[in-house]
């Protein structure tokens, strides 16, 4: 990916490149560019317009950002991690250039907080591909590391939410590969031409 981004791309092109990546230069994205994203990130779909996503972007040397790192160590050594892991754990926390919580709001019954999660989701990938167009790489992160204790109350987050994910936001300083199998694998088309079925 281009560090300076690579603005004008197709949709296509920007699907395609987008690549999650766990190594970053050693630079800050700049505030208006997390904006962009996160302006592209709301104008996911989401049904009967509930707007169920909250972010929380921590610059790398805020205050919260440091205490939400000893709390995933702590995370990790309470749950029987050695000192190792959880010295790695607080480095993840500490060494993405831009650090985003981001939550989902349940809705007023199940299959609501599933149409919530789902549009969560579709805004996370919004994100990540504005970030394609920036040159910036959008990582999720769903471990142990995400569900330390008082993380909601250090951020400002209601108990009640639903973290879906940590991303870790910069620019890539490691391009890695992928891969996916092809779509024929996974389709099954009814087509018109079929014959009719027989009830
Ligand atoms: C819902 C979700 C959760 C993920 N959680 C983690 C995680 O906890 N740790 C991690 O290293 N990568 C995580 N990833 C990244 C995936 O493993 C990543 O999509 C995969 O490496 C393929 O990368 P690509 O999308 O750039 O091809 C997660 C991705 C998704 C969509």
């Amino acid at each position: 990916m281009a560090a300076n981004g690579a603005k004008g791309l197709s949709v296509y092109e920007a699907i395609h490149r987008r690549r999650m990546a766990w190594k970053f230069e050693d630079r800050p994205v700049p505030a208006s560019t997390i904006d962009t994203m996160l302006d592209a990130a709301i104008w996911a779909p989401n049904h009967r317009l509930t707007e169920p996503w909250r972010f929380f972007v921590l610059d790398q040397d805020s205050p919260v950002r440091r205490v939400a790192a000893e709390m995933a160590r702590q995370t990790v050594l309470d749950r029987g991690g050695d000192e190792r892991r959880a010295d790695a754990g607080r480095d993840k926390i500490l060494d993405a250039p831009c650090l985003m919580y981001v939550y989902c709001v349940p809705g007023q019954d199940e299959a609501a907080t599933r149409e919530n999660y789902a549009a969560v989701c579709c805004a996370i990938q919004n994100m990540a591909l504005a970030g394609v167009s920036e040159g910036v790489a959008v990582t999720w992160e769903t471990g142990g590391i995400t569900r330390a204790e008082g993380i909601p109350e250090l951020l400002g987050a209601d108990p009640a939410w639903d973290l879906v994910t940590i991303l870790f936001i910069g620019y890539p300083d490691e391009h890695p590969l992928s891969r996916r199998t092809p779509v024929t694998q996974f389709v099954q088309w009814h087509k018109r031409e079929d014959p009719a079925v027989v009830s």
